[in-house]
């Protein structure tokens, strides 16, 4: 099958088209034939050689993919095979075939689309593990994304705006401001002109949970941010990894800081985090008030094209990889 790998960590030339055999699914897998593949922030550190696979993964690129189940390993129901499904992955999602746990799987929900339901897990399953199951937001509290206009960001403004919290967002530019409005975020702040501090001093909009792609680079900012009982979860660190914590504003405030990474957890709580969404997410996307923001599609063989656009951030939403009949 035809399958990414990293030649040598670099840029986008450092991508490469290779022959692999397909994957065996193993015993509590399913072997999914991959219609289309989001791209991830994180494929652009793995190639840059910061971000390894965990221990046993496939060294192929992708964390997430749309297909349809063509084969089952040991203690599979084999009546899952011909299924739609979008799949949430350690790795393995640029190429034509994948074998993942059958928990990391779900049916496409609504009338999504191979390319739509190829960008969705990764986003989907960040979201959902973070801003509700960890930081428990809840109807009329207020959300702080950062990097609004980003994957994580689409899909975190959609979601909290249907469980019916109010969103504020930071942004790069106008044009992206106007994006992240349009999905129901309340106010877009341009990272690059105004300091989010500053703009939320005295708006009523202190946020109560605080998702962050950051890192050290807004860590003092986020904490001073944060409205009395505030969760602050870090999935990025984009601005660095090491900061000063003011713990006596924590303590004051009654407020916590947390980090997790979705790639290294275990398969049970993939597979929780994916039963999660169908149940609570799955309805939103019937109902059309969550879809994947898909920016731009590239067929697997033009993938350094497909990664130079997230390099340059031009990019609003999701960058998808087309196989076989998403082409
Ligand atoms: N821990 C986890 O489990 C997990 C899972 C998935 C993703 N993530 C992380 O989530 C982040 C987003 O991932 P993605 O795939 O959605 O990436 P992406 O679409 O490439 O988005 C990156 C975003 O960073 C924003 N940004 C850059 N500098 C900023 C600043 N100073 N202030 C605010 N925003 C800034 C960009 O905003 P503009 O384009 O508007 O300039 C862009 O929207 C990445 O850091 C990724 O590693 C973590």
């Amino acid at each position: 099958m035809r399958a990414v790998i990293v030649n040598q960590p670099g840029g986008p030339e450092t991508l490469e088209i290779t022959q692999l055999p397909e994957p065996e699914p193993a015993a509590g897998e399913v072997l999914v034939r991959v219609a289309a593949a989001g791209v991830n922030r994180a494929d652009l550190l793995q190639r840059r050689g910061f971000y390894d696979p965990p221990a046993g993964a496939t060294p192929v690129l992708g964390l997430e993919c749309s297909g349809e189940v063509v084969g089952v390993g040991a203690d599979v129901d084999p009546s899952v095979v011909g299924q739609r499904v979008a799949a949430l992955l350690t790795g393995g999602g640029y190429a034509e075939y994948v074998a993942v746990p059958l928990g990391q799987v779900a049916p496409v929900p609504g009338d999504l689309d191979d390319v739509a339901a190829g960008g969705l897990m990764e986003t989907a399953a960040t979201v959902w593990s973070n801003v509700f199951e960890t930081a428990g937001l809840t109807a009329g509290e207020v959300l702080l994304v950062h990097g609004g206009a980003s994957g994580i960001g689409t899909t975190a403004i959609q979601m909290a705006v249907a469980a019916g919290a109010r969103v504020v967002v930071t942004v790069g530019s106008p044009e992206k401001a106007q994006v992240c409005r349009d999905l129901g975020a309340e106010r877009a702040i341009e990272y690059r002109t105004t300091d989010f501090l500053d703009e939320l001093k005295g708006a009523d909009l202190r946020p109560d949970v605080i998702l962050d792609i950051m890192g050290a680079a807004y860590l003092e900012r986020n904490v001073r941010a944060l409205a009395t009982g505030g969760r602050l979860v870090v999935i990025g660190l984009q601005g660095g990894i090491k900061g000063e914590l003011d713990l006596n504003r924590l303590l004051m405030k009654r407020a916590s800081v947390t980090a997790t990474s979705l790639r290294a957890r275990p398969a049970h709580e993939k597979a929780s985090i994916v039963a999660g969404l169908v149940t609570a997410v799955w309805p939103w996307v019937a109902e059309g008030l969550v879809r994947p923001v898909v920016h731009s599609t590239f067929p697997l063989e033009r993938v350094q094209e497909a990664h130079q656009v997230l390099e340059d951030s031009s990019h609003t939403g999701k960058v998808v990889l087309t196989l076989g009949t998403a082409d």
